[in-house]
Order: C-alpha cells, then structure tokens, then sequence
C-alpha cells in the first residue's frame, strides 16, 4: 500500500515535481518555524516567507501532484486502449556510471543555491516595498502629503511600517491585502482626495506605539513654551508657557494626562464616524467600578465601542501639519523669517492664506508677492534688505509647501491635532462639562486638571524671566 502511495507520487514528471516541491517547502516552514520559535526575530519579513510564500509553494506542489497522477492514469489508459504497453518515461539513473552521480550532485547543488538565491530575493524585495522610501515616494503625488509631514516630525527615522504594520506576520498580511486595493485605486485615480482620517483599521496603538513608548513610562510635568508674535507693526514678541501634567500612573495621587492608557483603567466611547463628536463615554477604574457619562442621547449614527488609546490624543504624531500661524511664530523665533522687518507677522499670514493651484504657482506667488509689499510700503527695506527678504520668501515657500498639497486637497486645518484644544476641540471633546453621569458627574474641564498655564501671550512675564533669565 505504502509502495503504491510512494509510486503515485513519483511515477510521472509533474507528480515527482510536485511532490519535491510539498517536500521541500514543508522542510523550510517547519526549520524557520523552529528558529523563530527559538527566539531568533525574524520580524513580518520572515514572518511572509514562512507563512505566506513557502505555503503557496506547498499548495501549487499539492495541486502538481493529483494534476500529474491523473494525466498518468489517461496515458496508460490511451496506451491499454491501443493495446499498447505504457513505455517508461523517465530517464533510467544508473548512479553506478561515474558522470550521473556527477550529474546528480550538480544538479543538487544548483537546486540548493537557486532556493536559496530566490529566497534572498524575495526577502529583499518585500524588505524595499516596506521602507520609507517606498512608502512616501512611489505614489509621489498621494502619499506626498503623509510623506513630508513626516520628514519634519520627530518621528522621520521611523519607518511608515512600523505604525502601520507593527510586528508579526497577520498585520503584514493584512496590510499586503489592503495594499493591493490601494495600487489598484491609484492607478484608475479612483481614490479619495484628501485621504479620509481617522482610519479605522489602524493597529491598535497598544501594538505599534507600545514598542517604543508605554503609557507607565511618563512621571511627572512637561515645560512647554512658544514664541508668538503679533500682527502689527513691530511684531510684538510674546510668550506662551503651559506646565502639562503628563504623568501615567494610575490609582495614585499625583496622576495625569496618561493615566487615559495606563493598562488598570479603560476608557472607551462611542462617536460619530469622524471622531470629532463624541457621545458616551465610558470608564473602568483601577478598582473596576463602572462609569457611563452621556450628553443626551445617543444618536443613530454612533459608532461600535472604541477604546481609547494613543491615537485618540496623538491622531497626528507623524503627519504634523502646522497651522499658519504656528509655522510663521516657528520661523520668526528661529530666525529664518526675520522679526525686524515691518508687519512681517501680517504679510506672511496673507500670502500663506492667499490660495494656490499648486506648490509651483505658490513658489512663483509668494516670494513676489513680498516683494511688491515692500516696494510699495517700504522701498527702502525693498533695496537696501533685498536679501533677507528672498530668504523670508523662501521660508514662506518651505513653510506652504510643507503644509498645503492642492494636487491631494489638502489645506491648512484638514487634519487637525487631537493635542490639546487650539487647532480642534481636542480633549474638549470629552471634558466639555456637557458629559454627565445618572448621578450628575462630570468630566473635569477645570484648566488646572491638565495642566498650570504659566503665561498666555505675555510680553512680560515674570515666570519666563525666572526660567530664562
Ligand atoms: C509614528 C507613527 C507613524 C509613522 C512613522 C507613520 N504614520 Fe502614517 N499615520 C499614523 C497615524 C496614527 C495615522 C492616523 C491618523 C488618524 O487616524 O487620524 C496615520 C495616517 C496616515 C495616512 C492617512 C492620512 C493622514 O494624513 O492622516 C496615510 C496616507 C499615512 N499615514 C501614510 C504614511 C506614510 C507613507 C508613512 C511613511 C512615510 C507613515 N504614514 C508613517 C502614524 C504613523
Ligand atoms: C520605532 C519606535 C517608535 C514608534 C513605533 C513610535 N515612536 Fe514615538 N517617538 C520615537 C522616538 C525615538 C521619539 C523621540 C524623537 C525625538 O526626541 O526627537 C518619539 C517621540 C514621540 C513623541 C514626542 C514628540 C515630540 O514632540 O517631542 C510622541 C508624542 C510620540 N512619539 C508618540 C507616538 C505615538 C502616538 C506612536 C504610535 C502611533 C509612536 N510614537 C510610535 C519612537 C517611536
Ligand atoms: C488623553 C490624551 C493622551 C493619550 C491617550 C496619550 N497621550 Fe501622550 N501626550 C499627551 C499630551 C497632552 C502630551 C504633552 C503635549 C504634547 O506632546 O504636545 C503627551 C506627550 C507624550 C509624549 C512626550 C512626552 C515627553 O515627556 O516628552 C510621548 C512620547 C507620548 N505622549 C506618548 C504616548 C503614547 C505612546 C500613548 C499611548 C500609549 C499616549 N501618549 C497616549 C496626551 C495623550
Ligand atoms: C474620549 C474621552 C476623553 C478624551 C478625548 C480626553 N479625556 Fe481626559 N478623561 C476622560 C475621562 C472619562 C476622565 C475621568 C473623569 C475625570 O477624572 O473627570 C478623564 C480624566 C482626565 C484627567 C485626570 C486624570 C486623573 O489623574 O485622574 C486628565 C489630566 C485628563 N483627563 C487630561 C486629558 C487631556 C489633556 C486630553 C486631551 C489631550 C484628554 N484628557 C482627552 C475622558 C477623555
Ligand atoms: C482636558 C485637558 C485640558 C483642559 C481642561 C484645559 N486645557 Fe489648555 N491645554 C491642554 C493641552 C494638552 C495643551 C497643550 C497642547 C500642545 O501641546 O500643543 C493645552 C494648551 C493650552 C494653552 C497654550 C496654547 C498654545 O498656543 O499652545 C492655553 C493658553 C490653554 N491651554 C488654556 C487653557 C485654559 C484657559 C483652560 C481652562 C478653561 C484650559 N486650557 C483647559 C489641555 C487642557
């Protein structure tokens, strides 16, 4: 019975292939299986030639094997027919002769580096497809948008993959799946301009961002300041300093802003599809009670239960688009728009807003549209100061073109930052004292929970003058 299983499997080229190919793709998947299971991290690459590649290499073996023994049962049936005897048809290998054994080896040896060349490839080519470079630049005018604002943000030497992919081989898969649909959608130009947020298949942050950062990590406060500068003539300089409570602990007494992620509380809440409005929302606390605050009731369109985590706060820790005003404020304080020339503030906020068609008409506008300022108004700052105002021409090109893609309509403010309440209504959008409890608790909208506001715009401050003196 055995024998006979055996000769099925051998008797015809196509079975023999077949059954060479089950046998060695089912060798390899077991050995990587075993080194990774070891501990050896082979990450998603791997993780597709083990349980993606090798497989389809098994299955197409599978189907050589029943394709080849039926195509060998009509040949010696044809052959009964014509009563006939079925003629053997694989070469007779007498490994006595001196040049097959030499052929055999050869062959051997051929097949083994050939799988090993193949695999070396594939590795690498599914290795490029994930780097940064392919990500952002291949689709240059759609993903042009992410792609930039991601150069600019703190977290350009992260790979695109490693948000939205993250570690092990269904992520990968499901992504190579999507990934697919969107090379289709590309190419007949049927994909949404501007790419619609918040995505709703992203990996949950617990998986991407906990690699790097987790929620425990973050004690005590967080200094922020900022330059800002008014619109009048002189640019009046000011500051603006909060002191953030961005702790993470949990249960205890000095928590804060983290205490949202820390793994012994849930937060989950229901919204529109957009994330913006927000309708119930639920808590868990460290000692398990159970808290549901509503404002009003809930409306047809809410969504299923999501819980909160990184991506509720950071929806932007990538793809950082400023708003005018902040860029400008940016520029001025470092230095490369100078603060010096008059209603400079004022000016650079116009032609930012002005409008383009696109980044070369904006490159072209811009810096002439500066100029014809100052000629007008200032013609002695338009002689004598020609320098540095291509050098704030310039800035206010990098600055537009870093943040406004018409060719993907997006604009300034089309994907606002969660962070804080400036841009979006951000935490507001749960601590707006409109969400109560049956028993009438409120979310907190007190400024002192989240942070100390140690200036707002103030020329003057003494606290700025005791931090920077
Ligand atoms: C630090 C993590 C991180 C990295 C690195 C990252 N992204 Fe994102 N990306 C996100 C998050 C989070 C969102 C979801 C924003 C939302 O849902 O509101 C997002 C959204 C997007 C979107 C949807 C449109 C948008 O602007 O929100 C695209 C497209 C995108 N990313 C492409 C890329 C590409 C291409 C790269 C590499 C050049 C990349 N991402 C790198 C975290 C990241
Ligand atoms: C591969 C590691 C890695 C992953 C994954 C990652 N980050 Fe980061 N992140 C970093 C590093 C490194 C920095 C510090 C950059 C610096 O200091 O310039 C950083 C900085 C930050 C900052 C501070 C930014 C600032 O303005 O200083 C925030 C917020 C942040 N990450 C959030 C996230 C979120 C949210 C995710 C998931 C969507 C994420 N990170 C995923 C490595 C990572
Ligand atoms: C409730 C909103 C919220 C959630 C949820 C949240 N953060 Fe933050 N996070 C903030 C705020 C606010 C800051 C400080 C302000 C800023 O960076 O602009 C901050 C700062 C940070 C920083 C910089 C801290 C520093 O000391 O420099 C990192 C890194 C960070 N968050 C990572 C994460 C990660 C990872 C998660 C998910 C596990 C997460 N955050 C969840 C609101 C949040
Ligand atoms: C999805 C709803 C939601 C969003 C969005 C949200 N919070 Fe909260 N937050 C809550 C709930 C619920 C509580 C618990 C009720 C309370 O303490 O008033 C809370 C509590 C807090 C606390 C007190 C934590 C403690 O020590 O007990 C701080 C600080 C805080 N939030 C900061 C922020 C900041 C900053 C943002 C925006 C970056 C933000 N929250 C966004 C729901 C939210
Ligand atoms: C639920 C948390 C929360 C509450 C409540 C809150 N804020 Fe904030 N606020 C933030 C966060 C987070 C930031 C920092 C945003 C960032 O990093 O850019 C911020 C930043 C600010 C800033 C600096 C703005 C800037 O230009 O960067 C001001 C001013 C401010 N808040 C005023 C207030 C006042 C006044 C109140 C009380 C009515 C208040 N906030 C209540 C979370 C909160």
């Amino acid at each position: 019975m055995a024998k006979d299983f055996f000769a099925a499997l051998t008797r015809n080229t196509i079975s023999l292939v077949g059954t060479a190919m089950v046998v060695a793709s089912a060798t390899l998947i077991i050995t990587l299986f075993v080194i990774q299971q070891i501990g050896f991290e082979g990450g998603a690459y791997l993780g597709l030639i083990t349980f993606v590649a090798l497989p389809m290499v098994l299955m197409a073996g599978l189907v050589l094997i029943p394709l080849g023994i039926s195509r060998e049962r009509k040949r010696i049936a044809a052959a009964a027919a014509e009563g006939e005897e079925a003629i053997a048809r694989f070469p007779v290998l007498d490994l006595n002769t001196e040049s097959t054994r030499k052929n055999v080896i050869l062959f051997l040896v051929f097949t083994t580096i050939s799988i090993v060349i193949l695999g070396s490839a594939t590795y690498k080519g599914v290795h490029i497809m994930d780097s940064v470079e392919f990500c952002g630049t291949v689709c240059h005018t759609v993903m042009q948008p992410e792609y930039v604002a991601h150069q600019r943000s703190p977290h350009a030497r992260v790979p695109c993959a490693d948000c939205h992919i993250g570690p092990g081989a269904d992520w990968f898969v499901k992504s190579k799946i999507s990934g697919s649909w969107q090379l289709i959608a590309v190419s007949l130009d049927i994909y949404p301009k501007p790419i619609p947020t918040p995505i709703h298949n992203l990996r949950p942050a617990r998986e991407t961002c906990e690699q790097c950062h987790w929620p425990t990590n973050h004690v005590g406060d967080l200094l922020k300041v900022k330059t800002v500068y008014a619109e009048d003539e002189v640019n009046t300089e000011a500051k603006t300093a909060v002191l953030l409570r961005v702790g993470g602990l949990a249960g205890r007494e000095n928590s804060g802003i983290h205490w949202h992620v820390n793994p012994d509380v849930q937060v989950r809440y229901r919204s529109d599809e957009s994330r913006e409005n927000i309708y119930d929302i639920e808590l868990t606390a460290v000692d398990g009670t159970v808290k549901i605050y509503k404002a009003g009731d809930t409306p047809e369109d809410a969504t299923e239960w999501r819980i909160m985590d990184c991506v509720d706060c950071h929806n932007r820790p990538s793809h950082q688009y400023r708003m005018p005003d902040d860029e400008v404020d940016l520029a001025m304080a470092s230095g490369g728009i100078a603060k010096d020339l008059p209603f400079i503030k004022r000016e650079s906020m116009r032609l930012l807003q002005a409008g383009y068609e696109s980044h070369e008409q904006a490159s072209e506008q811009i810096p002439v549209g500066l100029k014809a300022f100052y000629s007008a108004e200032y013609p002695e700052i338009a002689s004598g100061k020609a320098e540095v105002l291509g050098r704030a021409g310039d800035e206010l090109v990098e600055i537009y073109t870093s943040n406004v893609f018409p060719a993907m309509k997006v604009d300034w403010g089309t994907y606002p930052n969660h962070i804080g309440h400036q841009e979006s209504p951000g935490c507001f959008r749960c601590h707006d004292r409109k969400h109560k409890t049956e028993e009438g608790d409120r979310i907190s909208r007190k400024c002192d929970t989240c942070h100390t506001l140690l200036a707002d715009a103030e020329e003057d401050s003494e606290v700025l003058k005791m931090l920077n003196p």
